[in-house]
């Protein structure tokens, strides 16, 4: 106790306010302080998914619940046009979603191309749970979600039925993930005991091809962890994330010693490498959110925009702008 009273009187960032916004040079000493729970999400919409999860984990729910309840907020929020209710549809204006979930055993579910459920994150969860497999996908996962008592329900809202009545006029196809489109929610979390958790959730790429199914519902790719490592996950282009196994990838490097942020800096480097010279070139944005079993934490991304919200004991609904490459 004595110790931890210490920690707040030292910590200047005990003092912040509200959605304080800083940097990660900033947070690098704090980063490194071992504090337990600690929340990352991707996007400052995960402030509010933060929150919730925060409070799921204080009133004893564990974390798979924190993490579960935590981007639920974000799913049932019509204004995030990039996840859930509200979320943009396809070129055909359906709206599909992808989701996983991931637990400290290496338990996972997952489901994509799903559609018509507010909250795709809870039946990756059942996936997990209550089914021999990982991943569920389509009219398997409605039906499988359906015999869970999840309701349909229409999911495009009028605000993005107009957006895309007036993509259509067009008809161009360069999804832009940034400031303007914050994309998927992804959020880690360590407890008290140092167990990871993590999920993933999103209505994918914006005017995407019917069908389409990106990074977020596959586990490695939009989403990893290692109890014993370390997780990690992603937002940006999927298609771009998935060659890399962008995740696993992040994970493993933190397993051979690297840090969060070293680890997130080399994948988004290699994907930055393979997609230079290509026509995607000139939107592309991926990012990367991880959290080591010491708790450290980094976000890192190609292009300046990215941020990710930080929620802790010392730090309450902290923004942090995430360092970049360009
Ligand atoms: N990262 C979300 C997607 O590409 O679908």
């Amino acid at each position: 106790m004595e110790n931890r009273r210490n920690f707040l009187k030292k910590s200047a960032l005990g003092t912040l306010g509200v959605s304080t916004v800083m940097s990660c040079d900033t947070l690098n000493k704090t980063s490194s302080e071992a504090v337990f729970p600690r929340i990352i999400s991707t996007w400052n919409h995960g402030l509010d998914a933060n929150k919730k999860a925060w409070e799921v984990l204080k009133n004893g729910q564990g974390g798979l619940s924190a993490v579960e309840e935590g981007v639920k907020v974000t799913e049932a929020d019509p204004n995030v046009r990039s996840v859930g209710l509200g979320g943009y549809p396809d070129r055909e204006g359906i709206v599909t979603l992808d989701a996983c979930i991931m637990d400290k055993n290496s338990n996972c579910g997952s489901v994509s191309y799903l559609q018509n459920i507010k909250h795709p994150i809870s039946v990756a969860r059942h996936v997990m749970e209550d089914t021999p497999h990982v991943m569920l996908s389509g009219s398997g996962a409605l039906d499988f979600a359906i015999s869970k008592g999840f309701k349909q329900e229409n999911l495009l809202t009028e605000a993005s039925k107009n957006d895309w009545i007036k993509w259509k006029e067009k008809s161009d196809y360069k999804p832009k993930i940034n400031i303007e489109n914050h994309d998927t929610i992804s959020m880690l979390l360590i407890d008290e005991n140092r167990d990871l958790y993590g999920a993933c959730t999103t209505s994918g790429a914006a005017w995407k091809m019917h069908g389409r199914v990106g990074d977020s519902p596959i586990i490695g790719a939009g989403l990893f962890l290692d109890n014993e490592v370390g997780a990690a996950a992603a937002t940006g282009l999927g298609e771009a994330i998935i060659k890399t196994s962008g995740s696993a990838m992040v994970v493993e490097l933190m397993r051979q010693g690297h840090s969060p942020l070293e680890a997130c800096k080399t994948i988004v480097d290699r994907i930055s490498k393979i997609h230079m010279n290509s026509p995607e070139w000139e939107y592309l944005q991926v990012g990367f959110i991880a959290l080591n079993k010491n708790g450290e934490y980094a976000g890192y991304s190609l292009r300046k925009g990215f941020n990710f919200s930080l929620q802790d004991e010392i730090n309450k609904d902290l923004l942090i702008d995430a360092k970049f490459q360009i």
